[in-house]
């Protein structure tokens, strides 16, 4: 049912654990990709995994203002995009003691990978999919953080999480007749090194023992959901988060 001949899909942080599991499965599904990570070493494996149908682009999402210039740089690819997948994301810890210039200086990157980037992207999107006669849509990767908050150290990532999902909100309600939807997707934990601290310090099993499942969500559970939305079957659910986190946190 799952067909995504001919789509091209722009993946940000496409060198990650959910990112090349997302890249992989929606080539598998027929679409072509335009990879982006930090750097060529974080896509090495993929570009050569996924041979013709990928092309891969790096830039720091850390500096907004250069991601304008990564959409263009994208869409040159294949002369358009129909969807973008706003992967990439760090997780940084900020504890609450520390001096206030670090603590702000966490908050000032994590909102510029996590948010504001993403929302650099979003407005090429929104610009360029208005222009397409299919137009496009945009799958924007939030967090349950963004429902339930985070742990003490991360504030600025439950709140960056969250601004996703309002800007998510917002294109959707605002660019429809544009031929632009948007969906974002709320992931619980997911079994990557992105939690490698919370693994270390209560290990994974804790996590698991917080969903309804009693295990906790891989990669593919995730590429899975964007396949679906990547699809188009789904475009009536515009403005909608779908929450991937085995019931462990219910809204
Ligand atoms: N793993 C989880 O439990 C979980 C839960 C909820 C949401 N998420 C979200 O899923 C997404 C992917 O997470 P993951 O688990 O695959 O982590 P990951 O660390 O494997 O992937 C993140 C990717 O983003 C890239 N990236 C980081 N900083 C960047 C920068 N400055 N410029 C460009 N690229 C940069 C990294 O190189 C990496 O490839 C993130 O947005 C994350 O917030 C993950």
């Amino acid at each position: 049912m799952i067909d995504l001949t001919s789509k091209i899909v722009f993946i940000t942080g496409a060198g990650g654990e959910i990112g090349s599991a997302t890249a992989r499965t929606l080539v598998q599904a027929g679409a072509e990709v335009v990879l982006h990570d930090l750097s060529t070493e974080a896509l090495a494996g993929m570009s050569s995994d996924l041979g013709a149908s990928a092309h891969s682009l790096t830039s720091d999402l850390g500096n907004p203002l250069a991601t304008g210039d990564l959409w263009d740089r994208a869409v040159a690819v294949h002369g358009r995009i129909d969807v973008l997948v706003n992967m990439a994301g760090v997780y940084l810890s900020a504890p609450i003691d520390e001096p206030l210039d670090g603590w702000l200086n966490v908050w000032e990157k994590s909102l510029a990978i996590n948010l504001v980037s993403p929302g650099v992207l979003c407005r090429g999107a929104v610009r360029t999919f208005a222009e397409q006669p299919n137009g496009g849509i945009v799958i924007n990767i939030a967090s349950r953080a963004a429902f339930r908050g985070e742990d003490p150290d991360y504030w600025h990532y439950a709140a960056a999480k969250a601004g996703i999902v309002a800007m998510t909100k917002t294109i959707a309600r605002h660019y429809g007749r544009q031929g632009v939807t948007a969906f974002a997707i709320a992931p619980g934990y997911v079994d990557t090194s992105f939690n490698q601290a919370f693994r270390d310090e209560f290990g994974v099993e804790t996590a698991a023992a917080d969903t309804g499942l009693g295990e906790v969500a891989m990669p593919q559970d995730i590429a899975n959901v964007i396949a679906f939305l990547a699809s188009g079957l789904a475009r009536h659910a515009t403005g909608t988060t779908i929450d991937v986190n085995g019931a462990s946190y219910v809204r």
